[in-house]
């Protein structure tokens, strides 16, 4: 029995078309799971899709925005009756608006806890019913290190990804008698267009970044595959409400 075979599960990744993802999506389908992605630019998922077509895996893409509810139940129902089941679902998506406390405003704290958090807890809930049916499911959750770490121009999203944490907790708590294993994991720097602008507008956050990781790089989005199939597979079956850092070392290092 290969324990990391996804053959014949079909994953959702919201925010899949693009950086951690998108890694993630790469992962499972290259472990022989049927792909949906689900992103609001529904050109950019497509491609995502021809690529993963191409390379012999099963996909398709719906249009979702994870901030509505609606758009999470159509989300959950295309897959169903695209490709009949769904076993994995990657709460993946996310935003930052980078401001300090005193010039955020309670709109844009609404929409970081939202995107965030709010749509995991959705997404999870829409795909519960289904995964206890079929005996069991995997929901992957993304934090951050903002999950463990104070950060100064991040007051929204490091409440929405502590959040993440906790919620995850409960969940897997909840759930763990439907065998459903529920887990976060905790990218710390990654290059991707989210942070991008962070490394050009931040002055000499590369360098410190660079400093802080004992792996002494940034992480990239290949990174995630694994994890991904790890996390998504029978290999983690007794794994539940873990926070898991994929960081190269920056959690744990001394400073
Ligand atoms: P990214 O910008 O490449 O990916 C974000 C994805 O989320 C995109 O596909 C975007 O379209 C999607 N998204 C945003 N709002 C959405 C909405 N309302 N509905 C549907 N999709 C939406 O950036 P990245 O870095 O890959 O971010 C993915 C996740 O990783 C986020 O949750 C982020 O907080 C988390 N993360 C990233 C880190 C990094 O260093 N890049 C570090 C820690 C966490």
């Amino acid at each position: 029995m290969n324990l990391f075979d996804l053959q014949g599960k079909v994953a959702i990744v919201t925010g899949g078309n693009s950086g951690i993802g998108l890694g993630m999506a790469r992962g499972l389908a290259d472990a022989g799971a049927t792909v949906v992605i689900a992103a609001r630019n529904q050109d950019k998922s497509e491609g995502v899709v021809q690529a993963l077509l191409a390379t012999g895996a099963e996909a398709s893409a719906v249009r979702t925005d994870v901030t509505s509810e609606a758009d999470i139940s159509a989300m959950v129902s295309h897959a169903k009756s695209q490709h009949g089941r769904v076993d994995i679902l990657v709460n993946n998506a996310g935003i930052n608006i980078r401001k300090r406390p005193e010039d955020m405003t309670a709109d844009e704290w609404r929409a970081v806890l939202d995107t965030n958090v709010t749509s995991a807890f959705l997404a999870s809930k829409a795909v519960y019913h289904e995964m206890k049916a079929n005996g069991g499911g995997k929901i992957l959750n993304n934090g951050s290190m903002a999950s463990i770490f104070g950060l100064p121009f991040a007051p929204a999203y490091g409440a929405s990804k502590g959040g993440i944490v906790q919620l995850t907790k409960s969940l897997a708590v909840a759930w763990a008698p439907d065998n459903i294993q529920v887990n976060a994991f905790l990218p710390g720097w990654i290059d991707t267009p989210l942070t991008q602008n962070a490394r050009t507008e931040v002055s000499g956050l590369h360098e410190r970044i660079l400093d802080r990781t004992p792996a002494g790089r940034w992480g990239d989005i290949d990174d995630f595959a694994g994890v991904a199939v790890f996390l998504a597979s029978t290999a983690s079956d007794f794994v539940t409400g873990v926070a898991l850092p994929i960081d190269g070392g920056y959690s744990t290092a001394g400073g």
